[in-house]
């Protein structure tokens, strides 16, 4: 699906709604299938210092990530979005699902407060561009403007 009319669902689809968990599991499943070439999309909450596995679609994955480990805990670590283009070339990449060749995390930053990830996985190399970096970062704002944590 285009993604302006995924940026224009989202926000149809969380505004009426503040609960994160809920706005967390309908954006995960929005991305999952409305974009094409991906094998894993969802989210992380910094719960105690850790990254803990919130609403995703996809396999079932690694639950926490030690700030600082993988791409989850690096995004997180510097407070910027990491993209991947080959997973096998990041050092302390996390292996959750096997398929998974390219990746992009956002961070999920609230009025300065670091509240955990948003992560995108797919099966091909260099799926992820820099306009899909953009378009990620505007989900991620779009889900925080919308969710009372
Ligand atoms: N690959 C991630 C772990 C999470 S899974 O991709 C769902 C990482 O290196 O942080």
């Amino acid at each position: 699906m285009d993604k302006n009319t995924l940026l224009t669902q989202l926000e149809a689809l969380l505004s009426a709604e503040t609960d994160p968990v809920a706005n967390m599991a309908n954006t995960a499943a929005l991305m999952y299938n409305g974009l094409a070439g991906l094998n894993w999309a969802g989210f992380y909450l910094l719960k105690e210092g850790v990254l803990v596995l919130g609403p995703f679609q996809g396999k079932p994955a690694c639950v926490r990530i030690s700030v600082g480990r993988g791409v989850c805990g690096t995004s997180v670590q510097l407070r910027k979005t990491v993209l991947v283009p080959d997973v096998h070339q990041f050092p302390g990449h996390i292996e959750c699902d096997s398929a998974s060749q390219s990746e992009i995390v956002v961070p999920l930053i609230k009025n300065g407060v670091m509240l955990g990830v948003l992560d995108i996985d797919s099966p091909h190399k260099g799926r992820f561009s820099q306009e899909d970096q953009v378009f990620f970062e505007k989900v991620a704002e779009i889900l925080l403007k919308n969710c009372h944590f």
